[in-house]
């Protein structure tokens, strides 16, 4: 939602926090901020409206000193986007300074008390109260700031993660988290240490980290080691320190002109580094340790929940084909805004899955929290390593598909369905309802997609013409049918929120129930018309919207001659199992919206009001 970064040391602050920054802006974009106190305790604090780009033009015209900074890229929850509302800020008497990321629900009631004490606020946001909160708390018990943050923490309803240092003192800052992420970097020594939302930031500096948990909240004092206790009871907390694994090349563009370029053009390595020692073809085994260990759960599951946000939740879609047809499974996919503010009836042997890139959606969290509080199953699916989905669920398996920067989710969707698909077929064969033959066919098919997702990126420029003529087209449909309905809905997702152009995905059949009087000569259809995905019938749609004068851009199995007839633009994809069609499909509509946003000037790792990770609900 909103991305952290604070230094502490003996090198210059500035860069690493702005470069820090830089690296952090998928979480957030609207404004920036950044506060620098050098060794004379001088406090420069420079914020904007905008990127962090805006904040360096403008930092750099001034002074940059000082080996302790602050620095934070905000996504607005508490006040629109300006200057004023920029983080970090500061409390009345100008000693405490604070970045926070999440939202103090019942700020409002604490804002009225602070009130009548005198204070006054510069900005709207629940994050000025929040540090004047601390300011009043350590001024009535006179303690320290880890001791007045820990205080007033209590008092406090929502979710944080923050980082807030007293400007008179050079040697020490506070971070506490409950709901959004938070990682401290440790140099050697503990000469300096590394504050972020998450690890990219000081990569480059250490490989030590410690991420801390939910309701934690740590001391980090230069020269001695981070200390850590609970904020609710005041326990201890033992500092575990993991190695990261991450690396610069990772979080950089590669050459690419965007994020979401180079990670389309990851997908075979994503796919394959999913399943890597997992889909032993050869062997004719499917081997995942957090299924193997849960096997009795799974194949005695009556039904499975998948709950999800955006385009996770599609994926979760494309799992319940998987499921249901593979092994006969019954599966339900939830939103998991919605689940977790119904009463869901879970019963005995139901399964919860969670799928998320960031493994810190909000909602699927509390979804899964929920869930375990039925005393479900919970087996999470995510990106990020460590992310609090992954910790909150009972088993899980990583995607491996390296970063997801830009905010258009692409390789997390296809490494999803890998994993899911993994599944499926492992609990397929288990359950008796793939014969060895069938199960062995599919291993053997599944290992072609990366080599086959490799080869429909080399028509990148056939989609750039076709992207060419429909860039300002002011709405666009998209039809799929079965496996390929859900694909039909992401592929509309990726074309709304990256070039704003009006989308919308439907099951091919549903056309004649509403959308079909939609459908004039300005109206461009994209259709997946895979050859074994209930082929005639989609044909038959395709001829109805023709009929109409519609524009088709239809994506056909090689070899297609029937739709290459009808249609007004074709896009191939190499010949597969239906159930693996979704891996296939989907490149080409990513490739599309990717075109047109370009062609628009629109920003496409960064769309407008966008966040990468909703740490808020
Ligand atoms: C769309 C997109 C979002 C996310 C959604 C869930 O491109 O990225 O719809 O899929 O916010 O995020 P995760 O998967 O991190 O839980």
């Amino acid at each position: 939602m909103c991305g952290i970064t604070s230094y502490l040391g003996y090198r210059d602050a500035y860069p690493i926090v702005i470069n820090g920054l830089q690296r952090l802006e998928y979480r957030g974009y609207d404004s920036a901020g950044i506060v620098l106190v050098d060794d004379e305790h001088n406090v420069n604090l420079y914020k904007t409206k905008g990127k962090v780009s805006d904040l360096k033009e403008i930092a750099e015209k001034n002074n940059t000193s000082g080996c302790m900074g602050l620095g934070h890229t905000r996504w607005a929850t508490h006040g629109i986007p300006n200057n004023e509302n920029s983080h970090p800020h500061t409390s009345n008497s100008g000693n405490l300074v604070i970045v926070h990321n999440g939202i103090i629900e019942n700020y409002d009631t604490i804002k009225k008390e602070l009130l009548t004490r005198g204070y006054t606020f510069k900005s709207d946001t629940d994050t000025e109260v929040l540090v004047n909160l601390i300011e009043e708390v350590k001024k009535q018990n006179n303690c320290k700031l880890g001791k007045a943050v820990q205080m007033a923490l209590t008092n406090v309803v929502g979710a944080y993660a923050i980082a807030i240092f007293d400007v008179t003192k050079k040697d020490e800052i506070i971070v506490a988290r409950l709901g959004s992420p938070i990682a401290i970097g440790i140099g050697e020594d503990n000469k300096e240490f590394f504050v972020a939302s998450d690890a990219s930031p000081f990569i480059e500096y250490t490989k030590d980290a410690v991420y801390l948990d939910d309701e934690e909240l740590a001391i980090i004092k230069l020269g001695r080691d981070i200390r850590i206790r609970k904020i609710n009871d005041d326990s201890v907390v033992e500092t575990n320190v993991q190695e990261l694994k991450l690396n610069l090349e990772q979080i950089e563009k590669g050459g690419y002109e965007h994020f979401m370029l180079k990670e389309i053009h990851e997908q075979p390595k994503a796919i394959l580094d999913t399943y890597r020692g997992r889909l032993l073809a050869d062997k004719g085994i499917i081997k995942m340790g957090s299924v193997d260990n849960n096997i009795a759960k799974f194949l005695n599951a009556n039904r499975i929940i998948i709950v999800a946000c955006g385009t996770s939740w599609h994926a979760g879609l494309v799992a319940e084909y998987l499921f249901e047809d593979l092994a006969r499974i019954p599966v339900e996919v939830e939103y998991a805004s919605e689940f977790r503010y119904r009463n869901p009836v879970i019963n005995k042997n139901d399964i919860v899955i969670a799928i998320s890139q960031s493994g810190e959606t909000a909602d699927t969290l509390a979804a899964i929290k929920l869930a375990k509080s039925k005393g479900a199953f919970v087996f999470g699916v995510c990106n990020v390593v460590g992310s609090s989905i992954a910790r909150e669920t009972h088993s899980g398996a990583y995607t491996h598909a390296g970063p997801e920067i830009g905010v258009a989710s692409t390789k997390a969707f296809t490494t999803q369905i890998t994993i899911l698909t993994l599944i499926a077929l492992k609990l397929g064969n288990l359950k008796g309802e793939l014969s060895n033959s069938v199960f062995h066919h599919y291993l053997q098919e599944l290992n072609l997609i990366p080599a086959k997702v490799e080869n429909l990126l080399k028509i990148n420029s056939e989609i750039e013409n076709i992207a060419a003529i429909y860039k300002d087209a002011p709405n666009c449909l998209y039809l799929g049918r079965g496996y390929n309905f859900p694909v039909a809905l992401e592929g509309a997702l990726k074309l709304k929120e990256i070039s704003y152009i009006h989308a919308e995905g439907y099951p091919a059949a549903e056309m004649k129930h509403g959308p079909i009087a939609l459908i004039d000569e300005f109206m461009p259809v994209v259709v997946i018309a895979t050859k074994k995905g209930h082929y005639d019938k989609v044909v038959s749609n395709i001829q109805e919207i023709k009929s109409r004068n519609g524009k088709i851009i239809a994506i056909v199995t090689k070899g297609d001659t029937t739709v290459k007839e009808i249609a007004d633009h074709i896009i191939e994809i190499p010949e597969t199992e239906e159930a693996f069609s979704p891996l296939l499909t989907t490149i080409p509509l990513q490739l599309l919206s990717y075109h047109i946003a370009v062609m628009r000037g629109c920003n496409v790792d960064q769309p407008r009001n966008l966040a990468k990770s909703v740490t808020v609900e």
